[in-house]
């Protein structure tokens, strides 16, 4: 791959980040791995999101330590604000040798409301699942100690709804271990499901739903977010000419065609940056759309009846 040296580069590629502008000059099939990799795409509610965890990591230890709940529909980026978050935490090695501290432990919850099955998940994650646990009360028992042996402060548990999204005794059996945890370990637990999942908490326990504050990841309309969104995903696409994404026009059929979520706009945009690169265009404008819409009948549906 190709490196990009001449500082005049930045003249030439205005429209480009540091990364795109790095590639820029590279073959095409490397430009087209690089736009296939994940990079991460920073905008005001995900800062907002971010800041509020590391407030909440940072927050000294009391008895009943505030927690957070995340919610948005599908494909609209709350896994990747908790692997973002939980890839900015560094795991620090103990100077004695005993291991490391792992302070903010993320998990998926298991796909259906069962208490073993929630520590398995935790204990799992950090590697302390022994074969003899097979009982609630030494896979509790286990989960305590490890996660204290760790200095965990927060617990992350991705795809909550699994946990909550009924009124069933189970479900309230794994929302009773989560407070517990939270209070014996005095940690933050910061949770992110389906836009219903807050609603869900407070059916099952409404102190729940007091303690678990939520933030909430909105579908994207068209507006000035939706088009510095936009501005800051062009600067990621290597195309060697602008596209000017946000323009009103181009900015209205992408927020239809990608229903609002941020997962189905990269989804677009990356497909018609390949389309771009490989056809020589070299941007995205309306044709290059209208060419993914071709190859992907998804999205001509969707304009179709949004267009009724
Ligand atoms: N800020 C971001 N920067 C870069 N890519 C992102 C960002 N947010 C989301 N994506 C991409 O969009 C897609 C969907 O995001 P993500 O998996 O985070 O959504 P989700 O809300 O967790 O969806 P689900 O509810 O289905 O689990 C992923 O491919 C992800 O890489
Ligand atoms: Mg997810």
């Amino acid at each position: 791959m190709t490196m990009t040296q001449d500082p005049d580069e930045s003249r030439l590629y205005p429209h480009l980040g540091d990364a795109a502008r790095a590639v820029i000059d590279a073959g095409l099939e490397a430009r087209i791995r690089f736009i296939k990799e994940t990079h991460w795409i920073g905008y005001a509610q995900a800062d907002l999101i971010l800041a509020r965890m590391k407030e909440l990591l940072d927050a000294p230890r009391v008895d009943r330590p505030e927690c957070l709940v995340i919610l948005g529909d599908t494909n609209n980026g709350k896994t990747s604000i908790l692997q973002r978050f939980a890839n900015s935490q560094v795991r620090i090695e103990r100077g004695d040798g005993s291991g490391s501290e792992w302070p903010v432990v993320t998990i998926q919850a298991p796909p259906v409301a069962d208490e073993k099955r929630l520590y398995t998940a935790i204990l799992h994650r950090v590697g302390g699942l022994g074969a003899s646990l097979r009982t609630r009360s030494a896979l509790f028992t286990a989960t305590i100690t490890t996660l204290s042996g760790i200095g965990t402060r927060m617990l992350v548990i991705d795809e909550i709804h699994h946990l909550i999204s009924g009124s069933t005794n189970q479900h309230r059996i794994c929302l009773n271990a989560l407070k517990y945890l939270a209070n014996e370990l005095r940690l933050s637990i910061v949770v992110a499901g389906i836009s219903d999942a807050h609603y869900s908490l407070g059916v099952i326990d409404p102190q729940l739903e007091n303690r678990f504050k939520p933030m909430q990841l909105p579908r994207w309309i068209d507006g000035v977010n939706f088009r510095r969104l936009l501005a800051s995903i062009e600067m990621i696409l290597p195309l060697k000419k602008p596209s000017i994404l946000q323009r009103p026009v181009m900015a209205k059929r992408l927020a239809i065609l990608s229903d609002g979520k941020i997962g189905e706009l990269l989804t677009i945009l990356v497909a018609a940056t390949v389309e771009a690169i490989r056809s020589g265009k070299e941007c995205i404008d309306e044709g290059v759309i209208t060419q993914i819409q071709d190859i992907a009948p998804a999205y001509r549906r969707r304009t179709l009846r949004d267009d009724l």
